[in-house]
């Protein structure tokens, strides 16, 4: 089996888990889900990122020590996963022995081999953002840019990591890994980027400006800058699992991947001679109103709301349907009712209701074989091949949003073949071939509707094993052979009924 590592990135424990958040999530876990399904040994890891200057201030806010904020929120971040039916294998959090054991691992080794050296610093800093500023990252009138808050000018002695002297070694690494970064035409932002020269990279904050890190393992006058730290949760976690490392990909945020992802995280590797991993994934925003959802800015929603309002499912589907991962989505409640109620409710959901319905009312609620293939079964068997062979290729390369477009559209084309064949007027014609139709169009529709459902699994795992209880379905090991059209459900006997996607409650404000 082959092994596939896969990652999100590690959350600040600053303030509560918001819709993008959940997305990161689910984005990474429908891809774990679809490469086991593929037969991949997938090892999925999530967390937390615990220390740093963001989750001192925010516990000294509250006016609580740093570990009992990081321990509140942290569970937070933790009870989300199964409310969002997550199949991580593994939780990190950076305050955790295992991580602060291999973080001082690698930089003592980094220290001894002379990659990281002591020099005085002297410049501007933002808090905000955690980094030392150069004079380019000024606005052309002199100022900073709000995203950096408050700057202030500081003079420190610090360590520092030779990042420069691996530049030319990205560059060459990105030319020869053109699929290193995905969309494509962040590779090719990266490359813009690495065409200034780099500096080295600041890896320590002194103890009486940060207390909270983790301790250089060389000065404990220092602690280790949280992105340092951070980055470090990938190797940490499986460090003690023989043969899980390198990951196969990082899923994270456009925003963090200039230049920690990209930058600093291939060199840490490439100095500390591990291998690198096999790509990064950088998905878009969630926006509303066209600004990115955020915790400073107070504006983002909380996905448990909308789970509590809609159901797991639904809210996985509406996140992977709507992004295009790589672009940014306005998140809107009319778009996501839109989506709910005419493609669940409306179109999946009454295909479900009516394949049971029809089997129940005039097979016993046994699914016959079929017996005759005319026009409107060989175009939709036709339809169903093509569908199966477009799918798998979007799904490994991570456009879930169109696979799942053309797996409407099969379910749309089956309910048009359920309207095409009328059921309901075959049943009252005793005629011998009208009664063979009958049952064919049974027959078909339970066999489209097992297959529809299975192009789902990854997205809607939770709902498609309803489906397959209620159609006496229990599917094999082999994803792909569930995939073969092939009367897999003849003989088989349904239930009666199955609420899947009930009309919501009540029209909430738009939000
Ligand atoms: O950056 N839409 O943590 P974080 C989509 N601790 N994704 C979003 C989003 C939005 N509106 N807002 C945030 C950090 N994210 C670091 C990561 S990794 C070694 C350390 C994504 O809590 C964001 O892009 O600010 C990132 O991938 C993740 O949520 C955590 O963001
Ligand atoms: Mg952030």
């Amino acid at each position: 089996m082959k092994s596939f590592y896969i990652t999100t990135a590690i959350d600040y424990v600053n303030g509560s888990p918001h819709l993008g958040h959940a997305y990161e999530k689910v984005l990474t876990d429908v891809i774990a889900r679809f490469r086991r399904m593929m037969g991949d040994q997938v090892h999925f890891l999530t967390g937390v990122d615990e220390h740093g200057q963001k989750v001192q201030q925010s516990a000294k806010k509250k006016g609580i020590p740093p570990q009992q904020f990081a321990d509140e929120v942290s569970a937070e971040f933790r009870a989300l996963l199964p409310k969002l039916n997550i199949s991580n294998d593994d939780f990190i959090r950076t305050t955790e022995e295992r991580h602060k054991k291999v973080v001082g691992q690698v930089l003592q080794q980094l220290f001894d081999k002379g990659e990281i050296y002591k020099a005085e610093y002297k410049g501007f800093y933002s808090t905000r953002q955690e980094q030392f500023l150069q004079e380019k990252d000024r606005r052309p009138d002199g100022a900073w840019p709000e995203i950096f808050g408050e700057v202030t000018e500081i003079v420190e002695t610090n360590y520092f990591f030779k990042l420069k002297q691996y530049q030319e070694w990205l560059v060459e690494f990105l030319t020869t890994h053109e699929d290193f970064i995905f969309p494509k035409y962040r590779q090719k932002q990266v490359l813009e980027f690495l065409k200034e020269p780099l500096n080295d990279l600041c890896v320590s904050r002194p103890r009486e400006r940060l207390e909270w890190g983790i301790p250089l393992p060389f000065d404990g006058a220092y602690v280790t800058y949280v992105w340092f730290d951070a980055l470090l949760n990938y190797y940490s976690a499986v460090a003690d699992k023989p043969g899980v490392w390198p990951a196969a990909y990082h899923v994270i945020g456009k925003d963090i991947l200039l230049p920690p992802h990209a930058v600093y995280w291939p060199i840490m590797l490439h100095a500390a001679g591990l291998a690198l991993p096999g790509g990064i994934i950088a998905h878009g925003w969630w926006m509303t109103g066209g600004s990115k959802m955020s915790k400073s800015t107070g504006n983002a929603l909380n996905p448990l709301d909308l789970v509590a309002e809609f159901g797991t499912d639904a809210f996985r589907y509406f996140l992977i349907r709507e992004m295009n991962v790589g672009q940014d989505s306005d998140f809107t409640r009319e778009q996501f009712l839109v989506r709910y109620n005419s493609e669940l409710a409306n179109n999946f959901g009454n295909l479900v209701n009516r394949t049971l319905n029809m089997a129940n009312r005039f097979h016993g609620a046994v699914v016959p074989a079929a017996e005759v293939a005319e026009d409107a079964e060989k175009e939709l068997h036709a339809l169903w091949e093509k569908t199966r062979e477009e799918v798998i290729p979007l799904c490994e390369g991570f456009q879930f949003h169109t696979a799942l477009e053309k797996t409407f559209f099969f379910i749309t084309a089956t309910n048009a073949y359920i309207e095409k064949r009328a059921p309901w007027k075959l049943g009252k014609s005793t005629e011998a071939h009208d009664q063979a139709l009958l049952r064919t169009s049974i027959a078909t529709m339970a066999e489209a509707l097992r297959l529809g459902t299975a192009l789902l699994t990854a997205v809607m795992p939770a709902t498609v094993e309803k489906i397959n209880a209620v159609l006496g379905h229990s599917p094999g090991g082999n994803w792909r052979d569930e995939l073969v059209w092939g009367a897999k459900l003849t003989g088989t006997k349904f239930a009666e009924a199955l609420v899947l996607f009930p009309r919501p409650e009540k029209p909430k404000a738009t939000g």
